[in-house]
């Protein structure tokens, strides 16, 4: 059976096989949600599930919503990379339990897909809505069952409804494609395996992830791009770690990016560097600073640099075509850079950030607070870039020249870099907390980060502090985010720094475990025993930040001004990946959180696959969308994530010169506010903003996945000065 063809099959073969036709066609959430409205969820096929009925109860049905649970990220997610979702279940039409027997109510349970674990999730009404418990199983089913008594620990009584989780759409391809088709492929290094002989087309041996089945049609894709690797020919110098540039207001500092030799491991690549540093310099300026930066293009390509998140002039935003001209080879710019929020933030290029910023071109500032407990308290401070690398047996897989490759996912890469380098270290004593500023400096990725037997609690993100720390079990962190998180160390011994994701393998529709060690922090001396590491124990409250907060609450409740769908077009695609696509988009995760499909997202370009900002009003899309604010308007933006075409994926969203806060993600309002400049887009998710243009200009919004800016996934807004007429 053709492969495009299996998975319909399978999946309604699924369906609970008694269930008259017409109910397997009701449209999931359609009617019976009410809590929240449908329209606050982009897709609601990825977040509600329709309840079926057993044959004994066939005028009941149901919907069960899943709800991000409150918390301070996007996506809630495990440490080990589930996504957590509240159960919220409504059902109609079940008779008194009495009715089947000796019942008296019904029990909701959460089971794994082949029942071989069944929790339970509460007690659900006849009809009606019930809050129940939470759920970050891969694929799951919900059952309702008619029980004697409300505690039961486990249904022993007849089930009466029953959904399957969205997830559970992705099904195998079929089993003798597999056997037929399956790539022939040698072990490799990195976890990653490499094709048994690498191609003499240029592009060298593609990476891919282990464990993961290709079909050879796939693996014979190449991009219709020239492959681009830097020529060692002229002045390469070696790579240095990044020095510390305390700078006051006023001061001057250059900035020159060279080619450089990076070791990365056991092997040498070319890359990229601010003076010659990977990371670039870390500017240490003080709040409200002004400083001068003085900056020489010494790389091939034009480029300039953006101060991501630093609500500045706007003539030195650094965006080519919008703000200045790119700096050409060999050419100079001078950036005056004001720093008005405390905080973490970043400089990059802001042209083909695919290649330069993936081969090194990014570096932290850190704007101190003149309040020096802006933070609460930490014995240390340790700034950590994350990043990642696509290294295949000969080198770093090429680049494309004309346009970027991997326009589908972005270029995910197989060896995790912190701080430039894998196999990040650290030394504390005892109970000892420390003060974490990451930055996610990768194309693509994102990371969830934890450190598996330390408390972490998260303090602060992209432009300041939240109203109050909150514990978290890990660090979901979206490229051009970033976090501030204290973190307390145990007793004794070895706390690695994990990143835990749930992979999706599209061609045989499951889930697999990618687990990175990033670094290790060893605990040895004598105990920390201090205020700092007893206070650890309470989450402090920034009551300076909720009060700054407190004067926009009115504004929440504001009607939507622009709404925003981020979507995508697909054309000219090999017939194999069209139809591979079309299975796969039966479902998508709402994270894509590595890189599984290398050689469909390699042979991906601008060409073939444009990614885009749509405005709902309008229908304008991308550059064709002219939005015009006035200095101090303060908005309602709504951005939903759709999947109406062959791929979709989770965007981090980035609104340069201005901040933002996060009301809410698919209509669940968030109580722990905190201002940001990039907030990520889950798949299929709706998220609400509050945007405050505070600062006059040409500004950008761009999705900071730099494969999906280079495909087209970019706008530009106005704001003019008070007074200015419009
Ligand atoms: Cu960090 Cu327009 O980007
Ligand atoms: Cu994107």
């Amino acid at each position: 059976m053709p492969v495009w063809l299996v998975l319909p099959v399978a999946a309604a073969a699924l369906v609970w096989p008694l269930v008259p036709w017409r109910a397997r066609q009701a449209s999931p959430c359609a009617g019976d949600l009410r809590s929240p409205p449908p329209e606050s969820v982009a897709e609601p096929d990825l977040y509600c599930m329709a309840l079926l009925p057993a044959p004994r109860v066939l005028d009941a049905g149901g919907v069960a919503e899943l709800r991000r649970p409150p918390g301070p990220f996007s996506l809630a997610l495990t440490a080990e990379g589930g996504i957590r979702y509240r159960v919220v279940l409504t059902t109609h039409g079940l008779p008194a339990p009495a009715e089947l027997g000796a019942y008296t109510t019904y029990v909701a349970w959460v089971a794994a897909p082949l029942l071989s674990s069944v929790e339970r999730l509460g007690e659900v009404p006849s009809s009606g809505t019930a809050v129940l418990g939470e759920v970050s199983l891969d694929k799951f089913l919900l059952l309702v069952s008619a029980e004697a008594g409300p505690d039961v620990a486990q249904p022993t009584g007849p089930f009466v409804l029953r959904a399957q989780s969205p997830s559970s759409r992705m099904q195998p391809a079929d089993f003798l494609e597999f056997v037929l088709g399956a790539s022939s492929v040698a072990a490799g290094e990195s976890g990653m395996v490499m094709p048994a002989a690498p191609a003499a087309d240029g592009w060298g041996a593609i990476p891919m992830p282990a464990g993961i089945t290709m079909l050879p049609a796939l693996m014979a894709l190449r991009p219709r791009v020239t492959p681009w690797r830097p020529s060692s020919a002229g002045t390469v110098v070696d790579a240095r770690p990044r020095e510390l540039v305390p700078l006051a207001d006023g001061d001057s500092v250059d900035l020159e990016a060279v080619l450089v030799r990076r070791r990365i491991g056991d092997r040498t690549i070319l890359g990229y560097g601010f003076n010659g540093q990977i990371p670039g310099p870390l500017l240490w300026v003080r709040e409200d600073a002004t400083v001068t930066v003085r900056f020489t293009n010494r790389i091939e390509w034009p480029t300039s640099i953006h101060w991501h998140g630093i609500r500045l002039d706007n003539r030195f935003d650094g965006v080519p075509g919008v703000t200045q001209e790119a700096v050409l080879p060999g050419e100079r710019f001078t950036y005056r850079v004001h720093f008005p929020d405390p905080g973490i933030y970043w400089y990059h290029p802001h042209h083909r950030e695919d290649v330069q910023q993936d081969m090194g071109l990014a570096g932290n500032v850190v704007v101190e607070s003149s309040d020096p407990r802006y933070y609460g308290a930490a014995h240390r401070e340790e700034i950590l870039m994350l990043d990642d690398l696509l290294i295949g047996r000969d080198g770093a897989v090429p680049y494309g020249l004309e346009r970027a490759t991997h326009a589908l996912m972005g270029r995910f890469g197989n060896t995790m870099l912190v701080n430039g380098a894998p196999g990040y270290r650290l030394q504390v004593r005892p109970h000892e907390v420390v003060r974490f500023l990451f930055t996610n400096v990768s194309n693509t990725r994102t990371f969830n980060v934890s450190l598996p037997g330390a408390r972490m609690k998260v303090v602060g993100t992209d432009v300041g502090n939240f109203e109050r720390e909150a514990w978290i079990e890990s660090l979901p962190i979206a490229p051009a985010e970033r976090y501030v998180v204290h973190v307390q160390f145990p007793e004794a011994g070895t706390v690695p720094l994990l990143n835990r994701v749930r992979g999706v393998d599209h061609v045989a529709g499951r889930f697999v475990t990618e687990q990175d060690t990033l670094g290790l922090v060893r605990i040895a001396g004598v105990p920390m025993n201090d205020s700092t590491a007893r206070a650890f124990g309470r989450l402090g409250a920034h009551d300076a930040v909720r009060r700054g907060i407190d004067r926009y609450r009115t504004r929440f409740d504001d009607p939507v001004e622009h709404e925003l769908e981020l979507d995508m077009r697909t054309r000219d695609l090999p017939l194999v990946v069209d139809r591979l696509m079309q299975v796969d988009s039966a479902y998508f995760h709402p994270l894509e959180a590595t890189g599984t499909m290398p050689m469909m997202n390699l042979m991906s370009t601008g060409d073939e696959v444009r990614w885009i900002l749509r405005d709902a009003d309008t229908g304008a899309e991308n550059e064709a969308i002219d939005w015009r604010f006035r200095v101090g308007d303060v908005v309602r933006l709504r951005l939903r994530n759709r999947r109406r075409t062959l791929h979709q994926m989770q965007h981090p969203i980035h609104i340069h010169g201005q901040r933002f806060l996060v009301l809410a993600v698919n209509g669940v309002p968030n109580d722990n506010l905190a201002w940001k400049d990039t907030v990520l887009v889950p798949v299929g998710a709706t998220v609400d903003l509050l945007l405050e243009l505070s600062n006059p200009g040409r500004w950008m919004l761009h999705c900071h996945i730099a494969e999906h800016l280079e495909a087209g996934m970019k706008m530009v807004f106005t704001v003019e000065e008070r007074g200015v007429p419009r």
